[in-house]
């Protein structure tokens, strides 16, 4: 089987950061998401991966490379506008031919791996599966309703009135059948060619579609409060080590990575958190489910249940930053300027919460 990845799209929900970065690129526990989507297709022995890229492709090709380093061939495919998932996967026929096919959005994370799911896939007469995953708000999401018997009897993209709360995951199979499905189908009222009118039409035209039931966590990690608790969810599961330096008048406390050439004085930083490479932590606290990426320097400031991307500033600051995410190259800093005022250099879309 192939493995085709989604990163393209829009990324409107995760403004600022999706004005300047590919939303797939932000890590989770220190590692982008779109490495976790392809480390869970490699584990599942696909080692040939398309990833369907838009306007930050050049990001993401830069990121990925060729993909030697996870010991798979990647070809991107260009995408010339986020046209919708069933867009998506129509354009990248050329690659994927007539072979069944592992569909991956890019900013998915799922507990345990695809590795069964796809090896039941491949060995199984069904036309197409669909992952499934019981949540609190289906009315954000595509939605299946089930029969009696385990099959599905509908799909519905984002229903206002939801008659199942049985989310579609984002990740699907499809055989060679998928290509007559996109063809036929016309854009919705939002004008994307959606993946659930894909499925629907073969559930129509009476091809097998298959519905898994996943039991795990499942995060869309689109919006700052997904990516945190994604974040979360992941601390809770990585085996902590010490490469980097932390002086005798430091704490760490619970599971805590401190990454290579970190170096934490002076602080305490309680679990699970992660510190990335060539990082400086001093004179703070870090607190539980927390990552700060590589090149930061975090002093004389308490940070907790956040994620800090790589190369940023937090000094003195007087209160505890809480449930945040935090751009690339930011400052946040208390200054000693008179008179006393905020400055700020907000771009469009931020979000601040002062005290
Ligand atoms: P979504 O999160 O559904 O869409 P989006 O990225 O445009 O974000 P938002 O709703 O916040 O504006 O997309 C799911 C995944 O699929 C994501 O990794 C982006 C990717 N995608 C494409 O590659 N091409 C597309 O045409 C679309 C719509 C999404």
């Amino acid at each position: 089987m192939k493995g085709l990845v989604l990163s393209g799209g829009k990324g409107t929900r995760l403004r600022p950061i999706t004005y300047t970065s590919a939303k797939q690129l932000v890590p989770v526990a220190n590692k982008p998401v779109l490495f976790r989507v392809i480390e869970a297709l490699r584990d599942a022995d696909i080692d040939e991966i398309g990833i369907v890229i838009g306007d930050t492709g050049a990001e993401v090709r830069n990121a990925v490379g060729n993909g030697s380093r996870w010991g798979v061939k990647i070809e991107y495919i260009p995408q010339e506008a986020p046209l919708g998932l069933a867009h998506a996967v129509k354009i990248s026929r050329p690659f994927i031919g007539d072979d069944k096919f592992a569909l991956f959005l890019g900013d998915n994370c799922i507990e345990g791996g695809v590795s069964s799911l796809v090896s039941g896939f491949a060995t199984s007469d069904h036309n197409a599966q669909i992952v499934l995953k019981q949540v609190a708000n289906p009315q954000q999401y595509g939605v299946a309703e089930l029969r009696h018997d385990g099959s599905i009897e509908r799909l519905t993209e984002k229903p206002r009135q939801p008659r199942s709360d049985l989310a579609l995951v984002g990740i699907y199979m499809f055989d060679q059948h998928i290509w007559e499905a996109v063809e036929a189908i016309k854009p919705s009222w939002r004008g994307e060619l959606e993946i659930t009118d894909a499925i629907q039409w073969l559930i129509e035209h009476d091809y097998h579609v298959h519905a898994h039931i996943h039991q795990g966590w499942w995060i869309d990690t689109g919006k700052r409060a997904d990516m945190l608790d994604a974040n979360r969810l992941v601390l809770e599961e990585i085996t902590p080590h010490v490469s980097g330096f932390v002086d005798r008048d430091s704490q760490l406390v619970g599971k805590v990575t401190i990454e290579k050439g970190a170096q934490v004085i002076n602080s305490v930083i309680r679990g699970p958190a992660i510190i990335g490479e060539e990082t400086r932590i001093v004179n703070s606290y870090v607190g539980p489910f927390t990552s700060i990426y590589h090149h930061c320097t975090i002093e004389e400031s308490e940070i907790e249940h956040s994620i800090v991307l790589e190369n940023s500033e937090i000094i003195r600051l007087p209160n505890r930053i809480e449930d945040s995410l935090i751009g690339r190259n930011v400052k946040l800093h208390t200054s000693p300027m008179k008179p006393k005022a905020y400055r700020l250099m907000l771009g469009d879309n931020s979000d601040v919460g002062l005290l």
